[in-house]
């Protein structure tokens, strides 16, 4: 089946921030996982670059807005290998491509009969982009995302008829219950719909930096149009020289954040049925990373930024860190003490110590050759179902409830190194058999172990791989006694402790 994941396009009017990284390597997490199941995967990420708010940023900073979205897009884009996120294209919405294909889908939707012409006036964030309805509206009309004072505006412009979808968008909410995940955001979307749909604005004349609406050249599309329409046109150059969207369409998840979760569980789905095209399989809607209580946001001044914490730590602490302390789907804080500890407890202590003393105790006991015999029944009664259960936690993309039910059994070997001690039983050659068993046994859910691991902490995996003597990363072979390792080498740490500057 094919397996086509999306992130949110990330405005080039900021620098890439720990936010940005947590959607991208969310997606990139299930993008890994539905490769080792053998899915045919296609991940796509990239930069929303039109709209007020970039024209505004490069106003202030005095370049044009395709310098400003050159430098800035390039700094999202060698984000990208440095969190280790394996996006197979980078889309940015100045592509003549894309804008091409924003055009003729709008245009269908205008021949559609979906598009008028008309007037709003209304509460206007800038920074969002996005006219705020009162019910929205902080104290002293501020934005409830920026906190700035929200201007009055009206406007002359094109529409979409959101209205004329009320019905099909509550019968949808009806009828496919996981469009959109976690529950409770399912829940909010669909008490948005029922709330009663306003139709939108479609197009703006006040500024030029966007795609050229087709039957009136003097208007450009609202950026929110424009960037949605990224995960269909990305399809239509993504690889060279071929047309992806027989082969991926429609989307298999959208991976976004819930402040923008009205563009895409309401606005979007109209969009794809005014087009008649499919809509996506889900929506996951993710939380907030917070520090200090706030959302990150480089407006706010309050960012972690994610390649400080790389150059330290390495990329896979970063990816482990992010969906191991904040339950995917749900707000929380995040903070460099917490970051540390975790790095120290969990990935230094407990998975780098297992596989350190697992291959040390190998190699020292059996001179790396991993005993063929019999795996402990109570090991592989702790692993049985596992794979099964990460899976389907995985298809539902409960990244952090399948991490958590891995590091059940991260634990459970270490505790199987201190129930059986090893080298109380290498001492005495009459229990050489016992030793055997409890060294292929701890071999072994390490095999597995591997393989699990890999879509969160893939270059981890690939030293330890290289330890195991074992380059199997199909989850078809993640079965507890699946497999059997023959040789192992002794490991340099996995997660080197760590000492603060
Ligand atoms: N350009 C639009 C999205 C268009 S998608 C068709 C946009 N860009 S953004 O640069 O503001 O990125 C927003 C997304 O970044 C959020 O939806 C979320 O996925 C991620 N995050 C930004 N800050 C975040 C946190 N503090 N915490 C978690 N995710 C955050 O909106």
């Amino acid at each position: 089946m094919s397996f086509y994941v999306t992130t949110p396009i990330y405005y080039v009017n900021a620098a890439p921030h720990l936010g940005h990284a947590y959607s991208t390597i969310g997606a990139d997490i299930l993008a890994r996982h539905q490769r080792q199941r053998g899915e045919d995967v296609f991940f796509l990420t990239g930069t929303d670059e039109h709209g007020e708010p970039v024209a505004l940023a490069a106003e202030r900073e005095g370049v044009s807005p395709q310098e400003l979205a050159d430098r800035n897009a390039a700094h999202f884009r060698d984000l990208m290998p440095a969190i280790d996120a394996t996006n197979d294209f980078f889309i940015r919405t100045s592509d003549a491509q894309h804008g091409a294909v924003v055009q003729e889908v709008l245009q269908r939707i205008y021949d559609n009969g979906y598009v008028y012409k008309g007037h709003y006036e209304g509460w206007y964030c800038p920074r969002c982009a996005d006219f705020k309805s009162e019910a929205e509206i902080e104290d002293g009309n501020r934005c409830p995302i920026h906190h700035i004072e929200l201007t009055r505006e009206q406007e002359e412009n094109w529409f979409f008829k959101l209205s004329a979808f009320q019905e099909r968008l509550e019968q949808l909410y009806v009828d496919r219950p996981d469009f959109v995940l976690p529950a409770h955001r399912f829940n909010e979307a669909s008490s948005f719909i029922s709330g009663g749909l306003q139709d939108v604005s479609l197009s703006r004349a006040k500024f030029t930096w966007g795609v050229p609406v087709p039957w009136d050249p003097d208007h450009v599309f609202y950026v929110w149009f424009d960037a949605l329409l990224n995960y269909y046109s990305g399809l239509t150059y993504g690889r060279d020289g071929e047309d992806l969207r027989d082969r991926f369409w429609p989307p298999a998840f959208h991976i976004i954040g819930k402040d923008i979760l009205k563009f895409h569980c309401v606005f979007w789905p109209a969009l794809l049925m005014a087009a008649g095209l499919e809509l996506p399989r889900h929506i996951f809607v993710h939380g907030y990373l917070l520090m200090d209580g706030e959302k990150m946001s480089k407006s706010l001044g309050n960012v972690l930024d994610p390649i400080a914490v790389i150059d330290s730590f390495g990329s896979d602490a970063l990816r482990f860190y992010c969906f191991r302390d904040v339950s995917f789907g749900q707000d929380g804080s995040v903070s460099t003490t917490q970051f540390e500890q975790r790095y120290e407890s969990e990935l230094a202590n407990e998975l780098g110590n297992l596989a350190s003393r697992t291959t040390n105790m190998l190699v020292r006991y059996r001179d790396g050759a991993v005993p063929d015999v019999t795996l402990d029944a109570t090991l592989v009664e702790a692993f049985d179902g596992l794979s099964d259960e990460v899976a389907e936690l995985l298809s539902r993309a409960e990244l952090t409830r399948a991490l958590d039910a891995i590091w059940q059994r991260v634990r459970r070997l270490n505790g199987y190194v201190t129930e059986t001690e090893p080298w109380q039983l290498a001492k005495d050659p009459a229990r050489a058999g016992e030793l055997d068993r409890a060294l292929a046994s701890l071999a072994e859910g390490l095999r597995v172990l591997a393989i699990l691991l890999h879509p969160y902490v893939p270059k981890a995996v690939a030293k330890l791989q290289d330890a195991l003597g074992d380059d199997e990363l199909s989850f078809a072979a993640a079965g507890y006694g699946d497999r059997r390792l023959r040789a192992v080498n002794a490991i340099e740490p996995l997660f080197p402790r760590h000492t603060t500057t």
